[in-house]
């Protein structure tokens, strides 16, 4: 299945790559939905990743971010990661990344104009609207910065349970699932939307790379069972 999957990759003038958490699982990161060893294995996510999580504990939240970032700012891109940015180099403007992770690594690998639809783990942002006193933010020990003045929070720049996508970022990812020939849904369970609705409602060809089946398998034209490290060297790279 690899050599026809290939063979469409050589076809297709639009590609789109969507990836999800399994994406980073060979640079370490852990993905959310393990029953063992995932982020969301021992609470529920509305425990952490919500609004009303950050304003009713903030400091937990935080500090949980905070742990996060530290594992993420410690890992390479992998081998996947490398391939997609090598392809994208050898053929510019025929592949567009589309991913949940907040993480950066496909960035780092040097992806041009990665669509984040879930936000960016190493940026901050104010909690409520920034007023005029929130110029300056300060550090507390496992507190979130805050404004001194108004005691504004700033907030990890990630999209939580509830709130809506960068609306930039999921249009020009609306666009592109449209106009591609082929997507490749990389390493997530796809039961997130709107992101899972990109595979679901693109006209091009599915392919799903994933160990595990997922969700968006009945929407895909060939599933390939397989780590991103390394199927995605195999499909993407010039041999
Ligand atoms: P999940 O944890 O739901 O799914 C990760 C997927 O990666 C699973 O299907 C695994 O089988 C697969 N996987 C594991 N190792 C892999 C490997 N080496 N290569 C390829 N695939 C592998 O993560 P996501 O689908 O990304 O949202 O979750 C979607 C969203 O839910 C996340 O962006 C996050 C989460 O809650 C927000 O935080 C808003």
């Amino acid at each position: 299945m690899t050599e026809v999957v290939r063979s469409w990759l050589r076809q297709a003038r639009r590609i789109v790559l969507l990836s999800g958490a399994g994406m980073s699982a060979e640079s370490g990161v852990p993905i959310f939905r393990d029953a063992q060893a995932g982020l969301w294995a021992n609470f529920r996510p509305e425990d952490f990743a919500t609004e009303a999580a950050f304003r009713a504990r903030p400091a937990m939240v935080w500090d949980w971010y905070q742990m996060r970032r530290e594992a993420i700012a410690k890992v390479e891109p992998n081998a996947g990661h490398l391939a997609v940015a090598a392809f994208q180099q050898r053929h510019p403007g025929r592949l567009t990344v589309v991913t949940q992770n907040v993480d950066g690594l496909h960035q780092r690998a040097g992806s041009p104009g990665v669509l984040a639809l879930h936000g960016n783990i190493a940026a901050d942002q104010w909690l409520d609207p920034a007023r005029a006193c929130c110029e300056a933010s300060l550090p507390g020990g496992g507190q979130p910065p805050s404004c001194a003045t108004c005691g504004n929070l700033r907030r990890p720049a990630v999209v939580w349970f509830g709130e809506m996508l960068p609306q930039r970022e999921l249009a020009l990812a609306q666009q592109a699932a449209a106009a591609c020939d082929l997507m490749l849904v990389v390493g997530t369970s796809g039961l997130v939307y709107p992101a899972a609705g990109l595979a679901r409602s693109t006209r091009g060809k599915v392919v799903v790379v994933n160990p595990e089946a997922t969700d968006l398998d009945d929407a895909a034209d060939a599933v390939l069972r397989g780590s991103a490290g390394s199927l995605l060297p195999a499909l993407l790279g010039d041999g």
